[in-house]
């Protein structure tokens, strides 16, 4: 029987390559044979626009109905509203108000042994929508529906937007591992530090163990500040940092999407950097060792 380990990858910084590192990590441990579920907890649904349903595009009909509603006496919002909104299938904001339906809302994808739970935009009301209901939790929501559908997975691997909200809180209490991907530049070198003493704080208030891994991305082969700080970061944070660099690529995505498949099946740097880190996070998450992160808290 399978129990899934859990892997966020968070970064308060945006840009830095969140939602690429979890759809090529999924695609890589799938292609290895490992049952995978993408969790999409990102308003902005990067990770469902990559791999999930494509919505269809609005048509005649839709809008011969938004007329009637209008028509009808319903403000132009309300008939959006009613149309668009109301009309889309249940994602990740429907599972955090009721965990227990988590198995109707994840879809099948066409990427091999990969499942994802979708996210809309209807994801910014959630935080209201939690701390509104006061019968239940509001931080371990997704916690009880992992656990509902954790023997299916190998690996559970959570893209995550970069505010933060109960829903990060409630995908950092879900997670056996955080990555944080950082550029090496002065913005996101900061939203690594936030990030870490969010995740340092979450875990302490909560008594929970996460294991905390930094993976340095979008790396210039040249970079000046790179030479400077990967080795001084390195030093300092010991076994924290991950090995595996992922380098910077002009134009990744387009160059993934011309040939129909993720960049981990490029034939380029990038391409193996992603199959390198899929083959260190296996070894990582055979033994995932935690005292590093605990050192950091004290
Ligand atoms: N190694 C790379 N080299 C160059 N560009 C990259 C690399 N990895 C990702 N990108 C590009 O950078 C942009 C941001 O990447 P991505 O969406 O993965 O970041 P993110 O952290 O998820 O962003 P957000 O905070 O907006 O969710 C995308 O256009 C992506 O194609
Ligand atoms: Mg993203």
């Amino acid at each position: 029987m399978k129990k899934s380990k859990v892997i966020n990858v968070s970064n308060v910084s945006g840009g830095v390559g969140k939602s690429t590192t979890v759809i090529e990590l999924a695609t890589y441990f799938g292609s290895k044979g490992y049952h995978c579920l993408v969790i999409d907890a990102d308003m902005q649904a990067s990770a469902t626009d990559c791999i999930g349903d494509k919505g269809l595009p609005i048509h005649d009909k839709e809008l011969k109905t938004l007329n009637k509603q209008i028509e009808q006496g319903n403000s132009v919002l309300k008939a959006l509203d009613n149309c668009l909104i109301e009309s889309v299938s249940s994602d990740l904001s429907d599972v955090m108000v009721e965990p227990e339906i988590i198995e109707e809302v994840i879809q099948k994808t066409e990427v091999h042994n990969v499942d994802l739970c979708p996210s809309s935009i209807r994801l910014c009301q959630t935080d209201k929508q939690l701390t509104d209901d006061i019968t239940r939790s509001a931080i371990n929501r997704l916690s009880i529906a992992l656990d509902i559908v954790k023997e299916k997975y190998d690996y559970i691997l959570i893209d995550n937007s970069p505010a933060q909200t109960l829903v990060s809180t409630n995908t950092l209490l879900a997670s056996d591992l955080n990555i944080i991907p950082v550029k090496l530049d002065r913005k996101s070198l900061k939203g690594m530090i936030l990030s870490l003493k969010n995740t340092l704080s979450v875990m302490k208030r909560n008594r929970k163990e996460i294991d905390v891994k930094i993976l340095f991305t979008m790396v210039a082969r040249r970079g000046r500040t790179e030479k400077l700080m990967i080795p001084w970061l390195k030093e300092q944070f010991g076994d924290m940092i991950l090995d595996t660099l992922i380098p910077y690529q002009k134009k990744p995505a387009q160059d993934a999407s011309l040939k129909n498949k993720q960049i981990v099946w490029t034939n380029t740097t990038l391409g193996f950097a992603y199959k390198e880190l899929g083959e260190e996070l296996l070894r990582v998450l055979e033994g995932v060792e935690n005292d590093k992160a605990a050192r950091i808290i004290q």
